[in-house]
């Protein structure tokens, strides 16, 4: 709005006044505070133009623009004030503001039990001198397979229903974190120690104990002379850290292309002494697979295998949490139902 404000700042007083009185809108109100008080506003530009008055007028227009300054300020506050006290009896709505009434509610996130049991492991391997690595989750043919000692026409390849990318015949969704091992060796020299947690998928038909993305922990050792006892010593520290306690283990032979020899260790079931339905009555619980790295594989990631030797496990995490957990159907972890995941 332009103001003539050499003329009559008592006419612009009034209406300005007037318009507060009139109002029950706090944006007017600032629109008005804006247009008179604000830099660039009526009351500004008359002080402005006191040097350029004559000599008689600078005094008078000076008290005139403090007045109208004053008597605004002192107007909007009223106002302003007047609105919050009738916001707080109930304003438009109608409804009086409630101090008694309890505050709505916020819902408080919590960590995935994936992403819970991850962190606790790293911090457990990392305290053992382990590093904690990361692999692409598309995967070269060569690395998830190949390199690992799985050739093009192994019969191994069909137990791991693997997804190819379309169109590129040399990568796959990794089917395990496997191919990590020998990319550790590549970036790393001997002796070193590594887990590396991850996602990978698989092909399958989805039922309560399949599902086509799950998570594994891959966990590697080279170095001089490292034997099966050390394995089995890592493995239990593993499950000291897992469950709080001191558990049995076993070995039984199992065979996988990228060890030698390569085992299935089994821990003594942590739920019970003489069966229950987690151990299917056996009191033993299949719990992870691992062997002595084959010469192939440390090989293929460009170590001696006549100087360095290595172990390798790979975790099940996803498996690991539903044991922990007692989490009966492993579709439960990624289907993002907040049901499931307040309960972690
Ligand atoms: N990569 C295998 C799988 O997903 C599991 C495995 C077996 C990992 C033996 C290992 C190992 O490191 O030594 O089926």
């Amino acid at each position: 709005m332009a103001h003539d404000t050499f003329l009559d700042p008592d006419a612009l007083l009034r209406d300005a006044l007037a318009r507060v009185s009139a109002t029950n809108d706090p944006e007017t109100l600032r629109a008005i505070d804006r247009e008179f008080l604000q830099k660039g506003g009526v009351v500004a530009s008359m002080l402005a133009s006191i040097p350029t008055l004559p000599p008689e007028q600078r005094k008078s227009t000076g008290q005139r623009a403090n007045q109208i300054k004053a008597a605004l300020e002192a107007a909007l506050l009223e106002k302003k004030r007047a609105l919050e006290d009738a916001a707080l009896d109930g304003g438009a709505t109608g409804a009086p503001f409630d101090a008694t009434l309890p505050a709505a509610r916020t819902e408080r996130g919590s960590l995935h039990p994936i992403t819970q049991v991850t962190r606790e492991l790293e911090d457990l391997f990392t305290s053992m001198g382990y590093v904690v690595l990361d692999g692409p989750e598309v995967e070269r043919d060569w690395y998830n397979f190949e390199a690992l000692n799985i050739p093009k026409d192994h019969p191994a390849r069909d137990s791991q229903d693997t997804f190819y990318v379309a169109g590129r015949g040399d990568l796959v969704l990794r089917t395990h974190t496997s191919p990590c091992q020998v990319r550790a060796m590549e970036t790393m020299k001997p002796p070193f120690r590594a887990i590396v947690p991850g996602k990978v998928f698989r092909q399958e038909t989805t039922d309560a104990s399949h599902e086509h993305t799950f998570h594994q922990m891959e966990g590697l050792v080279v170095g001089k002379d490292i034997s099966v006892g050390h394995l089995i010593g890592a493995m239990k520290t593993l499950l000291r850290g897992v469950f709080g306690r001191e558990i049995e283990v076993r070995l039984r032979p199992g065979f996988f292309p990228f060890v030698e020899p390569g085992f299935e260790l089994d821990a003594k079931c942590p739920f019970c002494k003489s069966g229950c339905s987690v151990c299917k009555q056996s009191t033993w619980i299949e719990l992870l697979p691992c062997g002595m790295v084959h010469p192939n594989v440390l090989r293929s990631g460009g170590i001696d295998p006549e100087e360095w030797s290595g172990f390798a496990f790979g975790l099940g995490l996803s498996r690991l949490v539903m044991l922990r957990a007692k989490i009966d159907d492993v579709r439960h972890l990624l289907s993002g139902d907040l049901r499931f995941l307040e309960q972690f």
